[in-house]
């Protein structure tokens, strides 16, 4: 119902026992009308897989997320009526790790605003001081595959790393908050997640600290971003993600000291054509009988 890279729907169609139909754009109302025919749904993050349409997709056996995240889906309510749900988190893991890096030395090195700059014009030297990665501490939170690839990037600038994960013993969240010069987030959105950052957190972190957000919208309380953005509290934000996407409106996007990209993390062709054959091979395994549960999704 999105679109997934052209090897992955090949391998499909190559398939003798399984017809394809790619059907991207769907209003919900429509996917809801003919969602029943089928007995697999591949997605990215642009569909919505809610309770009402898992209701209605009464010959579903198998819902596959062509990435990372869930909380596009009612994974609860799909596996209850006994619908195997499926995420590809390995396969975008290194590009997302990537724009990390990228947005993190965009953001201390004003390389957006440079650009910007030098089109219309200027040479503008003297604007643009950055700060050096080497010796300062960013803090990592959630160390799962991203978050780790992101920590081995970052040693490999000389940055010390802090990092905290829930899943098993690490820094506590309010030391790496505390002592990060600059903050990435690469947990899920949960509602345990929801505003993880928000006034306290940022009121506890150090003056000057710059946030990076490549995971999801709504890990960060953007108003409350955007206060400290303005007071000066926080130096700087790279944001890949965004509570509501497209941002139209958003006031965060008025501000100099903010970096944004269009929730393109994974967008790599290697991480689609991996998301894409991974999902595609998966998918197909259920609906053949071939898969095991071990692939059930994680977040
Ligand atoms: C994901 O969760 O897979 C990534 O954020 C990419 C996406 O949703 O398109």
């Amino acid at each position: 119902a999105d679109s997934i890279a052209e090897e992955g729907i090949d391998y499909l169609r190559g398939l003798p026992d399984i017809t394809v139909d790619v059907k991207t754009g769907l209003s919900p109302d429509e996917l809801d009308a003919i969602i029943s025919r089928y007995a697999g749904l591949i997605v990215r993050s642009a569909t919505k897989v809610p309770k009402g349409l898992i209701d209605r997709g009464t010959n579903l056996r198998v819902i596959g997320r062509a990435g990372s995240g869930l909380d596009s889906i009612d994974v609860e309510h799909a596996q209850q009526k006994g619908i195997i749900v499926l995420n590809v988190p390995q396969a975008l893991s290194v590009s997302v790790a990537e724009h990390t890096m990228c947005l993190i030395l965009a953001l201390c090195r004003h390389t957006p605003q440079a650009h910007a700059s030098i089109r219309a014009g200027g040479w503008e030297k003297g604007k643009f001081k950055g700060a050096e990665l080497y010796k300062k501490t960013l803090g990592i939170l959630g160390l799962g595959g991203i978050g780790q690839m992101v920590a081995a990037r970052a040693q490999g600038f000389g940055m010390q790393v802090i990092g905290y994960d829930n899943a098993f013993y690490s820094e506590s969240f309010e030391q790496v908050i505390r002592q990060a010069d600059i903050l990435t987030i690469h947990v899920p959105l949960t509602p345990q997640t929801r505003h993880m950052i928000g006034e306290h957190e940022i009121a506890m972190m150090k003056d000057g600290v710059r946030i990076i957000n490549c995971a999801r919208g709504g890990i960060i309380d953007e108003a409350a971003l955007y206060r400290a953005l303005v007071s000066g509290k926080v130096a700087g934000a790279a944001l890949d993600v965004f509570e509501q996407e497209p941002p139209a409106g958003n006031p965060l996007l008025t501000l100099d000291n903010v970096v944004i990209t269009p929730h393109i993390g994974a967008s790599t062709k290697e991480a689609q054509v991996s998301v894409g054959m991974t999902i595609a091979k998966k998918v197909a395994g259920i609906l053949l009988s071939t898969g095991t549960t071990e692939s059930v999704a994680r977040p």
